[in-house]
């Protein structure tokens, strides 16, 4: 399991040529409803988006790699095949604990997905009201938190211990570097 883990970064760069089932897609979901959930109120819904003309229209309206200065997100040949946006159901009684369960719903998605070589990048950073446009996603019941992308990696990533600064970096041949604090620096206590 700690291999999975380590495998499973962000990847920014896919094989755009390699595309993604339906019923991959409802699988990923699957492993999203069923994670833990606060109070089991499992306030999380998902759109899945796998149709190239969809894929197209919500890759202008996530923002890539805010650390990397001078790159402005895949070229075409690189993009993401597929998405998954999250929602919080305002209706779940109750819907306060949406943000945490997200993120134990997105990590099920994202291990899922790389258990079958299949990479992912998570997204924060999204222009919400377009995205909830274009997939008709008008009901203010429903609030759009995160959008995870998924394909087949074509970049290699790298954990590296912390050395001082935790952002994010390149090398010159593409090669993606994650610095990570190292067991000490996360450890305040073993009894
Ligand atoms: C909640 C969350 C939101 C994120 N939002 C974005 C985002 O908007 N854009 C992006 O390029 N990466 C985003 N990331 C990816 C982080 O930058 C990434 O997790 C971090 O650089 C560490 O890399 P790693 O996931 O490979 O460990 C997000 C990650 C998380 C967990």
């Amino acid at each position: 399991m700690l291999e999975l883990i380590k495998k499973t970064r962000s990847y920014r760069r896919f094989d755009h040529s390699r595309k993604l089932d339906d019923a991959f897609l409802a699988e990923l979901v699957d492993a999203a409803r069923l994670a833990q959930s606060a109070a089991n109120a499992q306030p999380l819904r998902y759109v899945t988006v796998n149709s190239p003309e969809y894929v197209d229209k919500i890759f202008p309206h996530l923002r890539w790699a805010g650390k990397l200065k001078d790159w402005d997100g895949p070229v075409e040949s690189e993009r993401p095949v597929a998405y998954i946006a999250v929602y919080g159901d305002s209706e779940a009684k109750p819907s306060s604990f949406a943000q945490v369960d997200s993120g134990i719903a997105m990590q099920n998605i994202c291990l899922t997905a790389m258990s079958k070589g299949v990479g992912s990048c998570m997204f924060g950073s999204i222009i919400k009201n377009e995205i909830n446009r274009i997939l008709g996603v008008t009901d203010e019941r429903y609030s759009l938190l995160w959008v995870i992308a998924l394909g087949y990696p074509v970049e290699n990533v790298v954990l590296v211990d912390n050395t001082g600064d935790l952002s994010y970096y390149r090398d010159a041949d593409g090669n993606h570097y994650v610095p990570k604090h190292r067991h000490d620096e996360v450890l305040l206590g073993k009894f």
